[in-house]
C-alpha cells in the first residue's frame, strides 16, 4: 500500500489550485510561478464539480486533461480531488432531497457549498460515479500522485436532521444496540417519559423544548461521524478498486473550533493523514495553538508522517478580523508544522480569487502579484523546504503524552452541566501551554492508545472513559508509568452514565481520592491555594484516600479543602488536579509532574527533535522555531541545513528565524 503521494521529491509544498476561476492563458503562467516557488504537489478540482459533469451524466474533463498535462510538464505532482465537495445546482434542483435539513427542519438550499445531507442516496451514487469516472480517466496520467476525496467531511454540514437521516439513525442504533430494551436502558429514557416502544418513534434529536437526552445526543455525535466516514468510504473504495497503487486522502479539520468528527476512527481509514489548519489571528497564542493541532495530527497520524493540506499565506477571510500575518510568519507556520511531523505544507490557495465567497482570502499569488512580502516568501521558504528535504520519513521524538477523546469532548460540551464556563479545548489547551512553554513534545493519544512508551500521560477531562481503558491506565502507574489527571475525568462510562460512590469515578482507586460535591465557581471568580496558584471554573469538595496533599484552597468555598493531590499507586504516580488551575500555579504542578517522571524542560525556543535515517546512518534533526523578537541561543553541534553553516557549541537561531540542525551524533 502507498501511503503518500507518489513522486513527490522531498518536502511536499504548494497549494490548492482552482485554474478553473481563471482564463486559460493564465495556466501557463501559473505553472511558471510554481517552479519559481518551488512547488511540488497542487491539489485540483476540489470544488469542480459542476464544471466536470455540467448536467447529469455529461462529463467535461477535457480541461482538466490539459491542466493535468501543463501541470505534469512542469514537473508538478498532483493531489486530485474526487471534486465531490459541492453538489452542483443541476443536481440539487433535480433531487431537493440531496440538500440537507438543520434540527429546526429548515432546509438548507444551493448557492454556498457541501449542500448534501450524508444520508441521501442520490448524492452517494453520483459522487461515487464521479470519482470512479475520474480514476478511470486519470488512472494512468503521469501527474497523478495522490487521490484528495471530499473536502473538509462536516466542515459547514456536520449533521442533518432529515427523515433518511432519521431512518440511518435508527438502523446505525439497532446495530449497536440491537433491542430496545438496550437502547432504553443506555439512553435512562425512564428519565421525562421518553421510554420508546417502537423503533419509528426514534427521531434525530431535532429541537426540543429544553435540555435533551444526552445519550440520545452522544449516539447522534457518533451517527453523524460514522455517516460522514461511510460516505468517504464509499468513494474510497471505488477509487482503490481502479488505482489501487494511489494513495487516498481526506484532509482533517484539525484545530480549535471544529470538533463534530471523531477523527481516531476516521485516521483508520486514509492512506495518509491529512490536516487543513487555520490560526487564530486575534490571538497571541496562535503559534502554540497551531503546535497542539500539529501534535495531535501527528497522533492521529499514528506517528508517520502527515500532511498540512491548507493553511494560509496571510489573512483569512472569515475570522471576525482578519490579521495579515507577520514578516516570517508563513515560514514560521510552515516549519513549526514540518517540525512535527508534516512532511509537506500546502496552502489555500495557489492564486487569490478575484471574484467569490474567499476573494480576500489570501493565497500563494497575491492580487498585488508577485511583488510581494507573501510571494517572496513563498518562494524562499519552497527553497528552504528543498534544502530541508532529508527530513522526509522521519519521525517525532516524544516523552511525554496526553489523551485526547473526541466522546469526552462531545459529552461535556453538552448543556445541563455543572458550569457552562467548562470547555475541554480550554481545558486540554491549558496543560498543552505548559509543555510547550517547557520545552517538551507531545504525542496525543486515543483512550485506548499505548501509554507504554510515555514517562507521563495527561490525562485532561477524560469525562467518559470505558472500565477497560481506566483499567489500562490503572496498569500504566501500576508498571512505573506517572499520569496527571484533571477534574471532569472518569465521572461517566461510555454511555454517559455518572459512575456512582463519588467522582472521579473510574479513577478515584489510582488517584487515591473521592469527591462528594462539585463546587464550580461563578463567572470570573477566582480562588487562591495555599502555595500561591490560582483557579477559575471548577472546584470539588475532594477527600484524599491514600492520596498525599500537595496544595490545598486557602478562600473560596472550600477553604482546607485539597486541591491537587499526588498518589502513589504500584510502581508510578498518579497526580490529579482538582480545580481549574492556571499560570504559574499549573505551571508549578507540571513542572513537578514532568520532574518526577523524569522528563527534562528545556524552556526557550520552540525545537522539536526528529529521528531517522541518512544513507544508512541513525541520525536526528533539531528544528528551531524563534517566535520571539530576540535570538536565542541553544548548545548544539552539526550543519545548519537551511543556509549550510556548521555549528560547533552555541547555535544561534535568529529572532523569529527558522533553523534545521542535523545533529552530530
Ligand atoms: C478550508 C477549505 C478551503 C477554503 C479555506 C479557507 O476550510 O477547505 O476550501 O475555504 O478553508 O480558509
Amino acid at each position: 500500500m502507498t501511503t503518500w503521494p507518489t513522486g513527490v521529491p522531498g518536502l511536499a509544498w504548494g497549494a490548492d489550485y482552482n485554474p478553473e476561476q481563471w482564463p486559460e492563458e493564465v495556466w501557463a503562467e501559473d505553472v511558471e510561478l510554481m517552479r519559481r516557488a518551488g512547488v511540488n504537489l497542487v491539489s485540483v478540482g476540489i470544488f469542480s464539480w459542476a464544471l466536470l459533469e455540467t448536467s447529469e451524466g455529461e462529463y467535461a474533463f477535457e480541461w482538466l486533461d490539459r491542466v493535468l498535462d501543463l501541470l505534469h510538464e512542469g514537473g508538478i505532482r498532483v493531489d486530485l480531488a474526487t471534486a465531490t465537495a459541492s453538489p452542483p445546482p443541476w443536481l440539487t434542483t433535480a433531487y431537493p432531497d440531496v440538500l440537507p435539513v438543520r434540527a429546526d427542519g429548515v432546509r438548507f438550499t444551493h448557492g454556498s457549498r457541501q449542500e448534501y445531507c450524508p444520508s441521501s442516496p442520490v448524492y452517494r451514487a453520483k459522487a461515487v460515479a464521479l470519482a470512479t469516472r475520474l480514476a478511470e480517466r486519470y488512472r494512468d496520467h503521469p501527474a497523478l500522485a495522490a487521490w484528495h476525496v471530499g473536502n473538509e467531511y462536516g466542515c459547514h454540514v456536520a449533521r442533518c436532521y432529515c427523515d433518511r437521516c432519521a431512518e440511518a439513525f435508527r438502523r446505525w442504533l439497532q446495530r449497536k444496540h440491537g433491542d430496545l430494551d438496550t437502547l432504553n436502558e443506555a439512553w435512562a429514557t425512564a428519565f421525562w417519559s421518553q421510554h420508546y416502544s417502537a423503533w419509528d418513534q426514534v427521531l434525530p434529536p431535532r429541537v426540543t423544548p429544553t435540555f435533551g437526552n444526552p445519550g440520545h445526543l452522544l449516539d447522534f455525535d457518533r451517527f453523524c461521524s460514522d455517516a460522514l466516514l461511510e460516505l468517504y468510504v464509499a468513494e474510497r473504495d471505488a477509487l482503490r478498486g481502479i488505482t489501487p497503487d494511489v494513495p487516498i486522502t481526506t484532509n482533517f479539520m484539525v484545530g480549535w473550533t471544529f470538533d463534530a468528527l471523531d477523527y481516531w476512527s476516521w485516521a483508520r481509514e486514509v492512506d495518509f493523514v491529512s490536516n487543513d489548519h487555520y490560526t487564530r489571528s486575534e490571538s497571541d497564542d496562535r503559534h502554540v495553538e497551531l503546535a497542539m493541532a500539529a501534535d495531535l495530527t501527528r497522533g492521529l497520524a499514528g506517528g508517520k508522517p502527515w500532511l498540512l493540506m491548507e493553511h494560509s499565506t496571510s489573512a483569512v477571510n472569515w475570522q471576525p478580523r482578519n490579521i495579515a500575518k507577520q514578516p516570517g510568519e508563513l515560514r514560521r507556520n510552515s516549519f513549526a508544522h514540518t517540525a512535527r511531523g508534516a512532511d509537506g505544507t500546502l496552502f489555500f490557495q495557489w492564486r487569490q480569487s478575484r471574484a467569490g465567497a474567499e476573494r480576500f482570502h489570501s493565497a500563494m499569488v497575491p492580487h498585488a502579484g508577485t511583488e510581494t512580502k507573501v510571494y517572496r516568501e513563498v518562494c524562499e521558504v519552497g527553497a528552504e523546504y528543498a534544502r530541508a528535504s532529508e527530513l522526509v520519513g522521519s519521525t517525532v521524538d516524544a516523552a511525554v503524552a496526553v489523551v485526547y477523546d473526541y466522546q469526552s469532548r462531545w459529552l461535556s460540551g453538552q448543556q445541563a452541566h455543572p458550569t457552562a464556563d467548562f470547555s475541554y479545548q480550554d481545558t486540554v489547551f491549558a496543560l498543552y501551554r505548559q509543555l510547550w512553554d517547557a520545552g517538551v513534545t507531545v504525542d496525543f493519544l486515543p483512550p485506548d492508545g499505548d501509554f507504554s512508551p510515555y514517562e507521563l500521560v495527561v490525562v485532561p477531562a477524560l469525562y467518559a472513559v470505558t472500565d477497560a481503558d481506566a483499567q489500562r491506565l490503572a496498569d500504566y502507574v501500576d508498571g512505573g508509568g506517572h499520569v496527571l489527571v484533571t477534574y471532569l475525568s472518569g465521572v461517566a462510562d461510555e454511555r454517559g452514565h455518572v459512575r456512582l460512590g463519588g467522582y472521579p469515578g473510574a479513577f478515584r482507586d489510582l488517584l487515591g481520592v473521592w469527591t462528594e460535591e462539585f463546587f464550580p465557581l461563578r463567572e470570573n471568580e477566582h480562588v487562591t491555594l495555599d502555595d500561591g496558584g490560582v483557579a477559575g471554573v471548577w472546584t470539588e469538595l475532594l477527600h484524599p484516600r491514600g492520596a498525599e496533599v500537595v496544595a490545598s484552597y486557602a478562600d473560596g468555598p472550600l477553604p482546607g479543602v485539597p486541591a491537587v493531590t499526588r498518589n502513589r499507586h504500584g510502581g508510578g504516580t498518579a497526580w490529579y488536579l482538582a480545580c481549574g488551575l492556571g499560570g504559574d500555579g499549573l505551571r508549578r504542578v507540571v513542572d513537578a509532574a514532568l520532574e518526577h517522571a523524569g522528563v527534562p524542560s528545556a524552556p526557550g525556543v520552540e525545537i522539536v527533535r526528529r529521528r531517522g535515517r541518512l544513507d544508512g546512518e541513525a541520525v536526528s534533526w533539531l528544528v528551531a522555531v524563534n517566535h520571539s523578537a530576540v535570538a536565542a541561543e541553544v548548545a548544539a553541534a552539526g550543519v545548519e541545513l537551511l543556509t549550510g553553516a556548521r555549528v560547533d557549541g552555541p547555535w544561534v537561531v535568529p529572532a523569529g528565524a527558522v533553523a534545521v540542525l542535523r545533529e552530530m551524533v
